[in-house]
């Protein structure tokens, strides 16, 4: 084997005093510069100060249709994006949703909890279920499967990016709702979003997040873009005519590259207004497409390592999946004899 991997009994999530973080991402293609400022890249920083927990929601991805093949080369290219960009296997817990059944269960359990009325006030359920008005069921009771996966695990913090801040919101509700009926169950969990890149734009409507679900490749980077095409879509991104390199609260476009640029050097939007002074918008794009490309590389190499490296990523889900199991099962039980179950 090509990687040392921890016994899954030694991550011990149960005795440590660090805050249980617990997040997810649907496999649904590359993630894009946003997925990865806004969660993957703080996630890593995250294994420093927080027991981490950290699924594929394979389960979600299907609330969309999709086909066999692309669900099963999306997971697995997920799993390899997310160890190549430093999600450590022996640091945290990584598993796939769909191993771990407890999440079904306990999502059809807090359906039952759920007002239809709540459900249909979601606005990514009200979005997307405009997009294609016969969507099935799963796409309406989606929170209450992200509110499982999170209340399993005692989390207390969910780093995420601020377009999941209702689901998050719907958890501590439905949590709530649930200690009031049933007697003190759920801990409730808290957001937690990343001091800047909680929400990158797009680079050809800025009034817009990006997202791979643009029908215009070039409002997205994505992790696995070539070093050339990074570089043409900064220069094609939207920004104005002015020729000053400072933030100012409405200048869209160059605000949302500012923020990439900070977010990637570490540098304050002063700094960075600092260090182009008289240059024009052409030498900070040209800078910015090199950082987002020198970032972007060691991580390509790395995946493209690890995607040939089937049985590491085959021990790597059994060993997610045994440990999650096991950490999932007994606030499932919880959860199950509160309501009045038979637990034998
Ligand atoms: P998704 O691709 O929608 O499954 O999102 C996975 C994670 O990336 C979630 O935590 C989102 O909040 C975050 N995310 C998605 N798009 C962006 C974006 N444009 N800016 C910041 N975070 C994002
Ligand atoms: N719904 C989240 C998204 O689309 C993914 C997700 C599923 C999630 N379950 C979660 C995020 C639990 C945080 C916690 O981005």
């Amino acid at each position: 084997m090509i990687e040392k991997l921890t016994d899954s009994s030694e991550i011990s999530f149960a005795k440590s005093a660090r805050r249980i973080s617990f997040s997810a991402i649907q496999p649904s293609g590359a993630i894009t510069l946003g997925n990865y400022l806004g969660a993957v890249r703080s996630w890593t920083d995250l294994q420093r100060t927080h027991s981490c927990i950290f699924a594929i929601a394979d389960c979600h991805a299907v609330t969309v249709p999709k086909e066999p093949h692309y669900l099963r080369s999306s997971v697995r290219n997920l799993l390899a994006t997310l160890l190549a960009c430093g999600i450590s296997p022996d640091e945290s817990l990584l598993f796939l949703q769909s191993t771990v059944s407890h999440h079904t269960q306990l999502g059809w359990l807090l359906e039952c909890n759920t007002q239809y009325g709540e459900l249909r006030r979601m606005t990514q359920f009200k979005s997307k279920s405009q997009q294609n008005e016969n969507f099935g069921v799963g796409l309406f009771t989606y929170p209450c499967l992200m509110a499982a996966d999170i209340l399993l695990y005692n989390t207390d913090d969910v780093p995420v990016g601020t377009d999941q801040t209702q689901h998050v919101e719907f958890a501590r509700n439905v949590a709530q709702r649930f200690n009031s009926r049933f007697g003190e169950t759920f801990k409730l969990p808290e957001p937690m979003f990343p001091k800047n890149g909680a929400k990158i734009m797009s680079l050809t409507d800025p009034s817009r997040k990006m997202s791979k679900s643009s029908d215009n490749s070039s409002s997205y980077i994505l992790l696995c873009d070539h070093a050339d095409l990074i570089v043409q879509k900064i220069k094609g991104a939207v920004t104005d005519s002015g020729n000053q390199i400072k933030y100012i609260e409405g200048k869209g476009g160059l605000n949302n590259l500012i923020v990439i640029y900070s977010c990637l050097s570490g540098l304050s939007f002063e700094q960075i207004s600092f260090e182009f002074e008289g240059k024009g918008y052409g030498t900070f794009k040209s800078r910015l497409a090199e950082i987002i490309v020198s970032e972007f590389e060691p991580i390509q190499r790395e995946y493209s390592r690890l995607i040939e490296c089937a049985d590491y990523l085959e021990t790597c889900v059994r060993r997610g999946a045994e440990s999650a199991r096991k950490l999932a099962q007994p606030m499932l039980e919880r959860a199950m004899y509160a309501m009045g179950y038979w637990v034998p």
